[in-house]
């Protein structure tokens, strides 16, 4: 295993993190390629539970070196303060482990509050981002005015970039109805950060590929997932970035032939937070059973707004889609445990629109708004899940369930999570 790709199935939250965690374990180099802390990643181990943001889900294993890399959009201020809640809890993040990519780019405050701004002039278009600036970020890069990281190495220059970046949005700020920022205060504290991150910054794509050619297993985290990619997802309900496995190589920079093995994570049903079409969504009574009560830390709220996650039946059209962009050579199946006690599952097979049934979505909001789920309906379990470590312990009824979705994708599921813990988790074999 060369290098391994972790990529998001449906909308984000599709339990990533946990499978970087796992994989993490053998790998010398575990990477994050897309996205910033609008990511919120969970992994739970014993009685700790971590919520990482902008830390690769890598860093608990001690073996592995982190990386985030070029294709990334990063706050400098939110990082340390992550950083230095992982530090008070033991983890090691010295630069010789951590690395920031000199090319990934800097996410300003200004780029924050023109995310607020837009958000707010959308109204009831809004696209429920998740206002970290990531956005306005990916359009300061794509518009070729960006700053980098590699300008904290550099603390003067890179203060003059940020109080000049900070001038010009004001411009837009003002325009919008909103409060300028004050550009000095504000280069001043970001200044503080610039010192602090400066040795970790490196030229990444030149250190992973030196790793590779000395052998390296190198693990690529997905942040978000198919749906909200900027290409594939549901535009202009997307985030900015590519999440898909092509992301990986653009924001990694390693050739493609490294790859082997493309573990697409999905959950057993479908979640979103924020806005845009979820087909086979749930309100009632069923929506709040997979939701869960907030209780817990595996219910869905969103781990880095804490927003509420809207809930609905797998949907095997999203999956098919997902699966194809990507090249999936497995799928890793997270939360099977949640659906014990659901008398009968529904899993979306097709879509129809105007009297015609579809396997794969449309790719304008047209037509998706008026496609409608077709529905199979499965028999559920009773058993509860969360102790059952091999594939003969499930009941009849969730093996055919977990078969039936490998089936509708053409992709194996490989593994399912029955609980949020790392060991949790069982292997399948071809004869489930
Ligand atoms: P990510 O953004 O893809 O890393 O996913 P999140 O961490 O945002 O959300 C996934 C949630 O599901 C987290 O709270 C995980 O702890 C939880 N989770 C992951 N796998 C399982 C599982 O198999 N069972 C249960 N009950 N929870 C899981
Ligand atoms: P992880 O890595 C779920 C969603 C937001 C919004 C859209 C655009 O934890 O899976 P943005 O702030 O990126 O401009 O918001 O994308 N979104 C996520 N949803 N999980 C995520 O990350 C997300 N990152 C962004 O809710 O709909
Ligand atoms: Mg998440």
């Amino acid at each position: 295993m060369p290098v391994t790709l972790i990529i998001g199935a449906q909308w984000g939250d599709e339990g990533k993190g946990r499978v970087a965690d796992l994989l993490g374990a053998d790998a010398d180099v575990v990477a994050r390629y897309a996205g910033g802390d609008n990511a919120g990643h969970t992994i739970a181990v014993g009685d700790e539970v971590f919520k990482l943001h902008l830390v690769p889900s890598g860093i608990l294993h001690e073996s592995a070196s982190c990386v985030l890399g070029n294709g990334m959009v990063i706050n400098p201020v939110n990082l340390l303060a992550e950083m230095d809640q992982l530090c008070s809890r033991g983890v090691d993040l010295s630069p010789e482990r951590f690395l920031i990519s000199s090319r990934a780019h800097i996410i300003t405050p200004a780029h924050v509050a023109l995310d607020r701004a837009s958000e707010r002039a959308l109204g009831d278009e809004a696209i429920g981002t998740t206002l970290r600036g990531i956005g306005p970020s990916y359009l300061d890069k794509t518009g070729r005015r960006g700053i980098r990281a590699g300008l904290m190495q550099d603390a003067e220059t890179f203060a003059d970039a940020v109080h000049d970046a900070i001038e010009r949005a004001n411009e837009a700020l003002i325009n919008a109805g909103e409060s300028p920022l004050d550009a000095r205060a504000t280069a001043l504290k970001w200044i503080d950060a610039a010192m602090r991150l400066a040795p970790y910054i490196q030229d990444t794509s030149q250190y992973i590929n030196r790793r590779l050619r000395d052998g390296a297993r190198v693990v690529c985290e997905g942040a978000q997932g198919t749906m909200l990619d900027l290409d594939h997802g549901d535009y202009p309900f997307v985030t900015s970035s590519s999440p898909v496995a092509g992301g990986a190589l653009v924001g990694l920079g390693f050739g493609p032939l490294h790859v082997d093995r493309i573990v697409g994570v999905t959950k057993c049903f479908s979640t979103r937070v924020g806005s845009g079409p979820l087909l086979t969504e749930l309100d009632g009574a069923l929506g709040q059973r997979l939701r869960g009560s907030g209780e817990n830390f595996w219910d869905e709220f969103g781990t880095t707004t804490g927003r509420s996650r809207r809930c609905g039946w797998m949907d095997a059209v999203i999956l098919r889609h997902a699966a194809q962009v990507s090249g999936f050579t497995e799928l890793f199946l997270t939360k099977l445990d949640i659906l014990s006690g659901i008398e009968t599952l529904k899993i979306a097979g097709a879509w129809e629109l105007d009297g015609v049934q579809h396997e794969l979505p449309p790719a304008n909001q047209q037509d998706l708004k008026r496609a409608k789920p077709v529905y199979e309906s499965m028999p559920g379990w009773k058993a509860d899940l969360s102790g059952m470590r091999h594939q003969d312990d499930l009941p009849q009824a969730a093996r055919d369930y977990v078969r039936r979705i490998g089936e509708l994708c053409d992709t194996a599921v490989r593994t399912v999570g029955v609980g949020p813990e790392r060991e949790q988790q069982i292997t399948l074999d071809d004869a489930l």
